[in-house]
């Protein structure tokens, strides 16, 4: 079992432990007196866990209910998120109750956004099953809904009251969503290098993911308690991100999020080479990651369509774009480029 405590506007701990679903509710009630707890949750996570969490739930002495909305990423809407608000309201949660977030990204994002502004503000924890999910989304407190304009575009801070991650629940992940959580963890692994990195090289991941995702929350527990409101540090949790979303979105969204990320890491990383930022080991290294855990390292999109898909993201600012640069494994710096100098990090990146 691992504990990792969150220092932020409200602070909390990362429970990493296998069968703290079935503990939720002891957990959760030393957090909170008895009251209703709203599990939320899709129409893939709701069958396989949501009757085990609301029997802790209700044996520990919490009143539960439960809400489940079709699975993916096309339905982080408002129009979810809406849902979701009517849902609480008709269920009668009050300002002392709470949310319970149990899925992938989107569950958190979605459920946590529902909590951040239900009556201006209720507590909500997340229970995450994704990889992706245990070891970036579910910490740190960003919550947001997807416009027709692009992901993410609507959301607040709000820290949830406790992050419950139980590993069992990474056995039932089809290939592809466990694949991209793996992009993420790579890039904590370039971001952080030492015994994050040595752990996957040895590839025990899938084996014994405990150690990996208490590792990865580390590093977003120091970033996050430095820069709660990414205004600095936090940005370099973007690496791989820039090029990775422009990929995505020029692919008509055919590329997944983790195998998108691990592209932009490339790109980045070959740019950063040529540009002298960089060695050929960190490179070298990066793509024998990348290849052992099944991620691909290559796009044949242009560097036009990947410039312009980029600098249309939210994340620009004032006609420039951080970009995160590596220098090596456990070093990355932010370099701010305006779009001339994007086209040339692509192209540098091996873009055609
Ligand atoms: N808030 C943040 O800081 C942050 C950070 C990174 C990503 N995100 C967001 O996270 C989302 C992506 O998260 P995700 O990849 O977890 O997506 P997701 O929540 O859609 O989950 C992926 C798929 O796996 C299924 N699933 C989830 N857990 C399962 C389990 N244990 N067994 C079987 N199936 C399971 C889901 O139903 C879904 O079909 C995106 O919306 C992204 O914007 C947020």
């Amino acid at each position: 079992m691992s504990v990792i405590h969150v220092a932020a506007f409200r602070s909390y701990d990362v429970v990493i432990e296998r069968g703290a679903l079935d503990r939720s509710g002891e957990t959760l009630s030393r957090l909170s007196a008895p009251c209703a707890a709203a599990v939320i949750s899709d129409t893939n996570v709701a069958p396989l866990y949501g009757d085990r969490v609301r029997a802790s739930l209700e044996a520990a002495g919490f009143r539960t209910v439960s809400f489940v909305f079709p699975a993916g990423e096309r339905h982080k809407t408002l129009a979810g998120y809406g849902e979701i608000l009517g849902f609480l309201a008709e269920n009668r949660l009050g300002r002392g109750d709470l949310v319970a977030a149990l899925g992938g990204g989107v569950t958190g994002d979605m459920a946590g956004f529902a909590a951040a502004t239900y009556m201006r503000g209720i507590r909500y924890v997340q229970l995450p099953t994704t990889l992706l999910a245990a070891v970036d989304s579910s910490v740190g407190g960003k919550t947001a809904v997807d416009l027709p304009a692009g992901k993410n575009l609507v959301g607040a801070f709000w820290q949830p009251s406790a992050v419950l991650c139980d590993p069992d629940t990474l056995s039932t992940l089809p290939e592809e969503v466990w694949r991209d959580g793996c992009g993420e963890v790579v890039k904590y692994a370039l971001l952080g290098g030492g015994p994050l990195l040595e752990m996957l090289r040895s590839g025990s991941l899938k084996d014994d993911p405990e150690p990996v995702i208490a590792a990865c929350v580390a590093m977003k527990r120091d970033i996050v308690a430095e820069d709660e409101f990414e205004t600095g540090r936090r940005k370099l949790l973007n690496l791989g991100h820039t090029f990775g979303h422009a990929v995505e979105k020029c692919s008509g969204f055919t590329v997944s999020h983790g195998c998108a990320v691990a592209i932009g890491m490339a790109v980045m990383t070959r740019a950063a080479v040529k540009r002298g930022f960089c060695g050929e080991e960190t490179l070298a290294e990066l793509l024998a990651l990348l290849e052992r855990y099944g991620l691909p390292s290559e796009t044949d999109l242009s560097a036009e369509a990947l410039c312009e898909a980029a600098l249309s993201d939210k994340k620009l600012s004032g006609g420039r774009i951080d970009l995160i640069v590596p220098e090596a494994f456990g070093r990355c710096r932010i370099v701010p480029a305006d779009a001339l100098e994007l086209s040339d990090w692509l192209r540098a990146g091996g873009a055609k």
